[in-house]
């Protein structure tokens, strides 16, 4: 008899546990499907970081580049990084097939067709000149083929978008003033500049000089800080650099009175899930700081860095953070209200987007 008892109590157990997970799939489901049809901005995106291992390929025949993979299946199997590190020195040597103004188009307008289908409504996306122009890409060629391709995605698609040029970190602060200067008759194209590369030995205050003479241009000032550098990194690109926007961030949690300090000035932090995940700045997606980002009064977003090294668009990321993490709706719109508040968009635009994710 109390077998009886005991089994029917282990077997409504099970069925409790089993419905129980049901029901959270369900509303997982749910929620991931609201995440993808509400419109969102993209902050964080190296365009040359969206080239896909297929254009890869066909950009290494068609300009005659030996690369060391056989196949598109070689190429995705390189992709499996400790670190940053790791990671930048696949992604410079895969930049390495753009040769041409075309390249420059077909890369970017294959992200731009991709954020499309994933309802992005406006991107903002970095560009790594150095990356093209130490290999003897003039300047030019590359900023041509992305402004082209951004104008025409904007008439076909009704995307908009700004563009960001990024100084690399691991160079000296001279390379990025001789990039800056190179830069002069695209300055009305170009939004701002940012700082990326390899993060830890290279701080801030190495590139002071350089992004107090882009903001004295008019210039927007953005910075990769605390993805794998320390908070003290976030306060040198506050204080020294004068940032408008912090990319990434998430090593600020260590400092309460940075948190604090974030919350306060209402700082955009561009967070990049997968990325995290694949440079292993977080060990597992459940341990992802992004909810607590959200609960701390931060104005986080959710972008995707560079989506094709890292395994997924914009609404692949808002799919794993959804799974992993204890989001509800009302964290989703803000995540997606967030993107545009986070913007360098004028007003009107920005009340215009956040008015169609309050009626969607
Ligand atoms: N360049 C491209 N992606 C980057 C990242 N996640 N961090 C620093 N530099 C980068
Ligand atoms: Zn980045």
């Amino acid at each position: 008899m109390g077998m009886a008892v005991a089994d029917l109590l282990a077997s409504a157990t099970y069925a409790a546990v089993r419905f129980y997970i049901f029901w959270e799939t369900m509303l997982q489901k749910s929620l991931i499907d609201f995440s993808a049809v509400l419109p969102k901005a993209e902050l964080h995106l190296h365009i040359e970081g969206s080239l896909e291992p297929e254009l890869m390929v066909a950009l290494a025949w068609r300009n005659k580049i030996e690369i060391p993979f056989k196949s598109v299946e070689d190429v995705r199997a390189a992709y499996d990084f400790s670190n940053l590190q790791d990671f930048l020195d696949i992604y410079y040597q895969g930049m390495g097939v753009l040769q041409a103004e075309e390249d420059y188009y077909d890369l970017t307008m294959a992200y731009l067709l991709r954020a499309h289908r994933d309802t992005v409504r406006h991107v903002e996306i970095f560009f790594d000149p150095q990356g093209h122009t130490d290999r003897g890409i003039p300047f030019n060629v590359v900023a041509d083929g992305i402004l082209g391709a951004l104008d025409e995605a904007e008439r076909a698609l009704g995307i908009s978008s700004k563009l960001i040029m990024s100084f690399l970190r691991h160079l000296s602060e001279e390379a990025a003033f001789d990039t800056l200067k190179e830069a002069e008759p695209y300055l009305d194209r170009i939004v701002g500049v940012g700082l990326d590369s390899s993060e830890v030995g290279h701080p801030p205050s190495k590139f002071e000089r350089v992004f107090r003479a882009a903001r004295e241009q008019g210039l927007k000032i953005v910075a990769h800080a605390g993805e794998e550098g320390p908070p003290d990194y976030v306060y040198e690109a506050l204080d020294l650099l004068r940032i408008d926007r912090l990319d990434h961030g998430n090593r600020s949690l260590e400092d309460e009175a940075l948190v604090a300090r974030l919350a306060e000035e209402q700082m955009t932090l561009t967070v990049c899930p997968l990325s995290n995940l694949k440079l292993c700045v977080v060990d597992d997606m459940r341990a992802h700081p992004l909810k607590r980002m959200l609960d701390l009064g931060l104005r986080a977003t959710v972008n995707s860095d560079d989506p094709s090294y890292f395994g997924g668009y914009m609404n692949a990321n808002f799919a794993a953070v959804i799974n992993a993490l204890d989001l509800d709706k009302d964290d989703i719109r803000t995540l997606a209200k967030n993107s545009f508040l986070g913007s360098f968009l004028n007003p009107e635009d920005i009340a215009k987007h956040i008015a169609t994710i309050d009626a969607t």
